[in-house]
């Protein structure tokens, strides 16, 4: 997560055109741990519980990393049809190995900025503490293709820190935007769940 993601001893710089899950491979084992002692499952739980997913549901998820929430929107709807996605190839290993399991789940190697999905293709994104990861110009690249994937008057659901840009980014995408709720986690600070249509 950013607070993790910044100003890393030279040891730890990243290798990657992306920034994973926990700052640096060599952390990734610890993610999980790491989430359930700031708090992400109730995080997690309100995103899921905000989306109202329904059954036969087509969803997305940008940047599900180890596949936290991929996996509990699976449980709150097992009929829905769920595909992650995540650039980071480590991460995506754990969501596989998480859900294998579950019918109707799948990841996909991606970058939120250039997702390989046709336009209209799904009900409902997700997206969880991965925005930050990005600039700004990714972000406002990230958000047009989410809105290119999702139908004529279908949601996404994001919760992040550092949302402030986000409700301008949102609506420059094309979306319609509205806060949804926000809360605070141990370390991480504020967190703000975001509710973005894209109009009819
Ligand atoms: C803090 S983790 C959040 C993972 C998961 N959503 C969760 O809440 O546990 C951020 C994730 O964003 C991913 N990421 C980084 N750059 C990305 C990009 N350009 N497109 C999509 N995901 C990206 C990282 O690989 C990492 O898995």
């Amino acid at each position: 997560m950013g607070f993790m993601t910044e100003h890393h001893p030279h040891f730890l710089a990243n290798r990657h055109d992306y920034v994973p899950a926990a700052g640096h491979d060599a952390l990734l084992p610890g993610y999980d741990l790491l989430t359930r002692v700031l708090g992400m499952n109730q995080v997690y739980d309100a995103l899921v519980a905000q989306a109202g997913l329904s059954a036969g549901q087509r969803v997305v998820e940008i940047g599900c990393g180890t596949g936290n929430l991929t996996v509990r929107a699976k449980a709150a709807c097992p009929g829905a049809e769920i595909v992650g996605t995540d650039p980071d190839p480590r991460a995506l290993r754990r969501a596989e190995r998480k859900a294998k399991s579950l019918a109707g789940v799948r990841f996909e190697r991606a970058y939120a900025q250039e997702l390989p999905f046709d336009d209209g293709e799904f009900d409902t994104a997700l997206s969880s503490m991965m925005l930050h990861h990005l600039d700004e110009t990714t972000q406002a690249a990230a958000l047009c293709e989410l809105f290119r994937v999702l139908k004529p008057g279908a949601r996404a659901h994001i919760v992040d820190v550092r949302g402030d840009a986000l409700p301008r980014l949102l609506r420059a995408a094309g979306f319609d935007c509205a806060t949804a709720g926000s809360g605070r986690l141990r370390l991480a600070g504020q967190v703000t769940r975001f509710r973005a249509t894209r109009p009819v």
